[in-house]
């Protein structure tokens, strides 16, 4: 899950690499890397962020061509050896690659056999070294399609060669795209790093090589065709992929909610009811997504399951192959992803295509490799989301998901209401006032060792998501689980000043959570009530509106403002959390 670009142009090229690369960095971390070329191949490597380096610490010369890449490391340590780029033995051929190569060991073996070196431990550096070794017969850009044909598993890469004008970029389950400017090409793993130069893009599919040369070419990879693609104009502005006033993206995206849930709203009627139309008349409906997206689905299916009394199947993407079995050509799959780069969604999307299902995904990211997967596709507009972890795709996914419950019950009007008043309801809680109270709650539990979110029904993957968030941001061991799981096992784990974080609302379960909230007090928990009324029992009490329809989507957000600020007062940066990425594009 590593960010890549490259730049040709007249424009000097390191720099362009250089501030695209930071915004990348949500793909990774450890270390990054950039290869200029004049007449020779420089490269240049760091270990650590890229954010808070300055272009002057790099090469000072002017180049016209360079590549790059922000790197989270899969194989082999955080080291500079492992520091793309990576180059040839001749240092002719530099390469730089998002993904897994899954046969890397037989090659490598093969090639060391023909004398060649490898100097670290990844799967990458086999690319240049194979490209070297298949120019002893063919040039340049067919060298790289025999090398492309050889590899197993996924990529994206960018390739240069100190005797070519130009770079040559191919893509095979990993994302790549390319930026159309004046007498300029950008090619990158996501839009906003090249957004400051140009809304005209085109997204590279699988097994699709472009030659960027004097002139745009783009081939297939197996047939060596020429393959004519279509330019898209991005809508989104360079500024909304900005931090803008705020510390971090993260915040940022919590404060964007209200407007973000009233885009959402804003879907054509029509859309909705065409594909609640196809879920009603469906022969068994799949969610399958990972993570936070994961957790929307299982908030939906309750939804589904309340609203419009329909049972939705829920598959993690990566257990999906346990249910393939049950797929036919009468399912309809729902992949929730907010980038739609998640190679477990992927993975469950061919698998259900094979089987002749419709596949109709809940997206964020236009033009991702799932939109262009899919049959139909509901955007759930939130806008670029930056920070790693999740925040206002997971209210937008509700959101788009609670319409299409509401759809097929023909009360799409009331949904819309619903989620007017959630947009309304979140705006007014992220008033200071509220801040503040977070805040201290948060200054108050942040030497924890542990959390435990609890909640039940509707509020049970409440408490599932705010769990996560804790967890990925903080570092904070946190668990979340239903509120009658509790005396199976998990009260065990209660002990003094515990903190116990309750979902509520004024539902048919509310009496239940409570008396859960009383087991754990009288184990010594430190009780958090997330809940529209105060009670005794709550140690400290964040109120949320009295509105059980729409709890879903506004429970979570304290539980979001809480996070962060225990990150934050942990010294963390909740934008770029430690092991992590935004996208989690390798299985
Ligand atoms: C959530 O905060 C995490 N970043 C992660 O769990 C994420 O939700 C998951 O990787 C799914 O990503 P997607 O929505 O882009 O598919």
């Amino acid at each position: 899950m590593c960010g890549i670009m490259g730049y040709k142009g007249n424009k000097n090229a390191v720099e362009v690499c250089f501030n695209g690369l930071k915004k990348l960095e949500y793909r990774g971390y450890d270390s990054w890397g950039i290869a200029a070329k004049d007449k020779e191949i420089e490269v240049f490597k760091k270990i650590g962020k890229i954010s808070g380096t300055s272009i002057k610490d790099i090469v000072p010369k002017d180049f016209r061509i360079a590549i790059s890449h922000t790197r989270w490391a899969t194989h082999g340590g955080v080291t500079e050896q492992n520091t793309h780029p990576h180059i040839s033995n001749n240092r002719r051929i530099a390469a730089v690659h998002n993904g897994i190569i899954e046969n890397f060991q037989e090659l490598r073996k093969s090639l060391r056999e023909k004398g060649y070196t490898f100097h670290s431990e990844t799967d990458t550096e086999i690319i240049p070294i194979l490209i070297e070794d298949y120019m002893k017969q063919y040039d340049f850009p067919e060298a790289v399609r025999k090398t492309l044909l050889d590899l197993e598993g996924s990529f994206a890469v960018v390739i240069i060669d100190k005797d070519f004008d130009g770079m040559i970029a191919a893509r095979k389950d990993s994302p790549l795209v390319l930026g159309i400017g004046e007498n300029e090409y950008f090619i990158a793993s996501d839009i906003p790093a090249f957004l400051e130069h140009t809304k005209k893009v085109i997204f590279l599919d699988d097994n699709e090589m472009a030659i960027l040369n004097k002139e745009l070419e783009i081939r297939g990879v197996q047939n060596n065709n020429q393959v004519q693609k279509q330019i898209t104009i991005i809508e989104w502005s360079p500024e909304q992929a900005m931090k803008g006033d705020f510390e971090h993206f993260m915040l940022k995206e919590i404060y964007e909610q209200p407007a973000a849930l009233k885009r959402a709203a804003a879907e054509s009627d029509e859309k909705l009811s065409k594909i609640a139309e196809e879920i009603n008349k469906g022969f068994g409906t799949f969610f399958v997504a990972c993570g936070t997206a994961y957790h929307a689905g299982l908030t939906s299916s309750y939804i589904f399951s309340k609203i419009a009394k329909k049972h939705v199947n829920l598959s993690i993407a990566s257990e999906f192959p346990s249910y393939e079995n049950f797929i036919t050509e009468k399912t309809l799959m729902i992949p929730i992803s907010q980038s739609g780069e998640t190679a477990d969604v992927l993975g469950a999307v061919k698998s259900a295509k094979k089987k002749k299902a419709k596949i109709c995904s809940v997206i964020n990211a236009a033009g991702s490799t799932l939109d262009r997967l899919s049959d139909e596709r509901l955007y759930i507009k939130a806008g670029p989301e930056i920070g790693v972890a999740s925040t206002k795709a997971y209210t937008s996914q509700v959101a788009v998901l609670m319409l299409l419950a509401y759809a097929a019950i023909d009360k799409l009007d009331y949904a819309k209401i619903l989620l007017g008043e959630a947009s309304k309801s979140i705006k007014d809680m992220l008033e200071d006032k509220e801040i503040e109270k977070i805040k201290r709650i948060a200054e108050a539990i942040k030497d924890a060792k542990s959390i435990f979110t609890i909640g039940r029904d509707i509020n049970y993957s409440t408490a599932m998501e705010a769990a996560l968030k804790i967890k990925e941001i903080s570092y904070i061991h946190a668990e979340g689980f239903a509120g009658g799981e509790l005396k199976h096992g998990t009260i065990a784990l209660i002990e003094q000043g515990t903190p116990v974080i309750v979902f509520s609302a004024n539902d048919h379960v509310k009496k239940e959570t409570i008396s859960n909230a009383m087991e754990v007090k009288a184990r010594g928990g430190l009780i958090i009530g997330i809940a529209p009324e105060d009670n005794d029992i709550f140690d400290y009490w964040i109120k949320v509106p009295d509105f059980p329809e729409i709890s879903p989507i506004v429970n979570i957000v304290p539980a979001q403002l809480l996070a962060y600020y225990l990150a934050v007062f942990r010294g963390n940066n909740p934008d770029k959390p430690r092991n992590l990425a935004k996208s989690v594009t390798v299985k």
